[in-house]
């Protein structure tokens, strides 16, 4: 931190809180941003309950039923206020090039400015709240501890949900352990005697600022998920991605899952999937009732820090202790363990409501209610024309509530790690799974993964979006030199994880789904963790190992023929050249850094497929 601290502001620190700098730290920030009150947040269910019945009160909130959803809430955020905002998200590296080509990047100086500029008095009229949190189980070697200031109370509640957060964390800090400082503000002061509204933001101005040298985050305008809970994509992705590639360990957008075998052997699996793939739904997979013995568990459904182990294995932690999840979609079909997850405790937002004081979004149930009120606060019926639900409207809710949570994902050493998973949405070209000859090849497969973008996302449909890792929008620098972290981590441990690929996505000439998914994943993956184990047969092709139709389970679904299974993993030739086409294209983009041995793969693939 570069400003001088300013004297004269009691910030009334409590007697447990012994960090100097923290406190010195606080009281700066109170300085620049001048709000009424500050509040050291003690992680107590009583805070917990007072500021939500605070929130209820001023219409930021309202409690729903509690016989249908004991304890839980329903926010409608401010139209202008409803997703990360990638166009307004930077990385403030002191060289531009650290930043790389797929992030934004405005210079240290000129973005510190910035901040100065619009944090100066940006929570008159309101409360501070100090969030002291842990990423990971507290003290555990793979966590790392963040302070959020912040002047949203949704925020305070939803980071207890999400984060082990309140006043131990300062037993874990001592007098002068490290933390990352996020400052959040939604950029909304109130004159004397304004009235608020229920959910104050800035309607013009939005920034979610990172400083990778000094590991600071500075979010401005938004109270929404990503750009507002900081622990979660801007502490647990884009800073920790930098504090790994300097310490030597991972920090990525993984789900992180357990499969125990009927033999009891367990297999620990991590995953990246871009959004709209199927992600929490993967974690908390239910095996078809033909996998009798099979079980699957969950540790994580979004983020994955994964450190080299003294056996030389990587162990993986979920820093997370709650799911942010997207709900519409979401339900008992498609994902029971997460409905399960969701009876109670639940903070839903932008989601809809029904007459009977609980709520619904699209795809919860076959035939929608009759009436609803929807986001927005609007009466709503089926033949409304729009949706009830907003596309990317969520709950939180704690972890520990999920039916399939892992026994051990507390667990502060970390589950051990046998196998990396990568896949977009791809309507062809990529097979249903493959698994990558060795550690580079498997790299190359997860830096050149794509996705092809859903009307929800972009109102574009079908574009393939290179993601490699699906990190595009969450690594905190020069995607080249991630790929070659990568690379070089895999070569500093004894035990690589396999890297497979899949692709659940393939569609007919009809654009129909070829493959079931949802469930019947779980036949890809028996065949994944028995790869891992050496038992399962393979057969070899130009991009790596996939299985025959005969190395697959097909009890319980018998009716999927040879065909299906051919054209959901046939290698056209046609296609992959494209695909490699498109590989070089985004190789050329990061060219000034990009590691070699990719490159090099890439002409091995080309040879490959030609012969
Ligand atoms: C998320 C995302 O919200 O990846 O998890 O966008
Ligand atoms: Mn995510």
């Amino acid at each position: 931190m570069n400003r001088p601290f300013t004297p004269g502001i009691d910030v009334n620190a409590p007697a447990y809180v012994k960090h100097a700098r923290a406190i010195e730290w606080v009281s700066e920030i109170a300085a620049l941003t001048k709000p009424d009150l500050i509040v050291w947040c003690d992680g107590t269910t009583a805070e917990y309950d007072r500021l939500c019945d605070e929130m209820v009160a001023a219409g930021t909130m309202r409690r729903l039923n509690p016989k249908l959803r004991p304890n839980s809430f329903l926010a409608w955020s401010d139209p202008t206020d409803v997703a990360r905002m990638e166009d307004r998200t930077f990385i403030c590296s002191e060289q531009k090039e650290d930043a790389g080509p797929t992030n934004n990047w405005v210079s240290p100086v000129e973005m510190r400015a910035t901040m100065a500029k619009i944090f100066d008095g940006s929570m008159r009229g309101r409360t501070m709240y100090v969030v002291p949190f842990s990423m990971g189980p507290l003290g555990s070697h793979i966590a790392h501890v963040g302070i959020e200031l912040t002047d949203s109370p949704y925020v305070v509640v939803s980071m207890k949900v999400m984060t082990r957060m309140g006043a131990k964390v300062w037993d874990v800090l001592g007098r002068d352990g490290h933390f990352v400082p996020c400052i959040h503000s939604v950029g909304a002061p109130l004159a004397t005697g304004q009235r608020d509204v229920p959910w104050p933001c800035n309607k013009e101005h939005k920034y979610i600022v990172h400083f990778p040298e000094t590991k600071e985050i500075w979010s401005y305008g938004s109270g929404y998920g990503g750009n507002a809970l900081l622990g979660k994509k801007c502490l647990s992705l884009r800073i920790a991605s930098i504090m790994g590639k300097e310490q030597g360990w991972l920090a990525e957008h993984m789900l992180i899952l357990g499969v125990t075998a009927p033999s009891g052997e367990k297999t620990y699996v991590s995953a990246a999937f871009p959004s709209a793939c199927g992600k929490t739904n993967f974690a908390m997979i239910v095996p078809p009732p033909a996998f009798e013995g099979w079980k699957v568990t969950t540790i994580g459904e979004d983020i994955a820090w994964i450190k080299p182990g003294k056996d030389g294995r990587l162990y993986a932690i979920n820093p997370e202790a709650g799911f942010f999840g997207v709900a519409p979609g979401t339900s008992n079909k498609t994902n029971p363990n997460c409905m399960a997850t969701l009876k109670e405790n639940v903070i839903f937002t932008n989601v809809a409501l029904t007459p009977e004081g609980d709520v619904w979004w699209e795809g919860m149930t076959d035939t929608p209610p009759a009436e609803l009120i929807d986001w927005q606060g609007q009466p709503w019926t089926p033949d409304s024309g729009r949706k009830a639900a907003h596309p990317n409207s969520r709950f939180t809710v704690p972890a520990s509530q999920c039916p399939s949570i892992d026994p051990e994902w507390e667990n502060p050493t970390g589950v051990p790690i046998s196998a990396f998973m990568v896949g977009g949405r791809r309507s062809n070209t990529v097979p249903l799974v493959v698994e990558s000859f060795n550690w580079d090849s498997g790299v190359y497969l997860a830096a050149t993964m794509g996705s092809e973008t859903t009307a929800a996302a972009t109102g574009q449909v079908g574009i393939v979006r290179r993601d490699p890792m699906a990190m595009i929008p969450f690594c905190g620098y020069h995607m080249a030199d991630y790929f070659g972290h990568w690379l070089k981590l895999g070569r500093s441990v004894a035990h690589r994880p396999h890297v497979f690929a899949v692709n659940w996505f393939r569609t007919d000439a009809n654009g129909r789904f070829i493959w079931p998914g949802f469930g019947e994943n779980m036949r890809v993956l028996k065949w994944i963790v028995e790869r891992c184990q050496g038992k399962a047969h393979a057969q070899e092709t130009a991009i790596g190992w996939v299985p025959d139709f005969d190395d697959i389970e097909w009890k319980g679904l018998e009716k999927f023929t040879r065909e299906q299974f051919a054209s959901v993993t046939s290698i056209k030739h046609d296609e992959w050249e494209a695909e490699l086409a498109s590989h070089d294209e985004l190789f050329a983009s990061l060219k000034t850094r990009l590691p070699k041995e990719l490159q090099l793969r890439l002409e091995a693939l080309r040879l490959g497929l030609a012969a």
